[in-house]
């Protein structure tokens, strides 16, 4: 697209503070170029490299986006392992990179599974950028949303052991903080690439108001123009949270 021909940025007050997305596509786009499904997941951490330094120029709050799926360990052992690596390679390779732009590294899900030298460095990727105020990039590996659901369910359950709390306590408020991301903005844009229209198990109970966008695009060919216009979207959309239109137009009051 030409300069001319560009549409104006989204005003940064109009823009999401949290964006999730579903990267996805990495395969397809492989096999379009007769090469293996593991070339398009290598495509696909440039491309993650490119969208998250838009994020953080563009002064978006926290980017979180799905690596791998709790379903993810029932692909091929292959491909299984080559993105292991390649999570533990970027991992490496990033870091110094990501520390200088300012970037807080954050991962979510059950880290148990994964080998321990990379468990270590999830570890020391978090502590080295824990204290950086600019883009907040989480990682969803071995993540899955009913297991986050679980996970602070088991929690809220040992208070109640511990007497601490009482079950007739447990309301959608008190169980939130259990949650994944609760400290962090509320998602306010979930982008799913490669045209399916699926949450596939991603963040369950943090989408509950979350602004949906589909696009065709695969993720190894999803560039910055594909992140302006998933934020145009979002822009032009009337968030109600179950209030009327008129209410919103007269400042979310009654
Ligand atoms: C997403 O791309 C990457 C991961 C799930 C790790 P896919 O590998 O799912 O790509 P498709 O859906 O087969 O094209
Ligand atoms: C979701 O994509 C998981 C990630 C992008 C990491 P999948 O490609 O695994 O989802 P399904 O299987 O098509 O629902
Ligand atoms: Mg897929």
């Amino acid at each position: 697209m030409s300069d001319e021909a560009r549409s104006p940025l989204t005003p940064r007050d109009r823009l999401p503070r949290h964006v999730a997305i579903v990267m996805d596509g990495n395969g397809r786009w492989a096999q379009q170029r007769s090469l293996p499904r593991t070339a398009g997941h290598r495509e696909g951490a440039r491309t993650v490299r490119r969208v998250v330094q838009a994020c953080n120029e563009r002064g978006i709050e926290v980017l979180t986006l799905f690596a791998f799926s709790s379903e993810n360990w029932r692909r091929p052992r292959r491909e299984v392992e080559v993105l292991m690596n390649l999570f533990l390679t970027t991992l490496r390779s990033e870091i110094r990179r990501l520390d200088t732009a300012n970037i807080r590294l954050r991962f979510i899900g059950d880290p148990g599974a994964f080998s321990a030298t990379l468990q270590s460095y999830i570890v020391k990727a978090q502590q080295r950028t824990a204290g950086n105020t600019g883009l907040t990039l989480v990682i969803a590996a071995n993540y899955g949303g009913r297991w986050d659901i679980a996970q602070a369910a088991r929690r809220v359950a040992e208070d109640v052991a511990a007497g601490r709390l009482q079950p007739a306590d447990v309301t959608p408020a008190v169980l939130h903080p259990y949650t994944c991301l609760s400290d962090l903005p509320e998602l306010d844009l979930f982008i799913r690439t490669a045209g399916e229209q699926r949450i596939s198990n991603f963040l369950l109970w943090q989408l509950a108001y979350t602004e949906l966008y589909f696009t065709d695009r695969l993720w190894p060919d999803f560039d910055v123009d594909d992140l302006e216009a998933a934020c145009a979207a979002f822009a032009s959309r009337q968030r109600r949270f179950g209030l009327t239109a008129e209410q919103i137009a007269r400042g979310g009051h009654a």
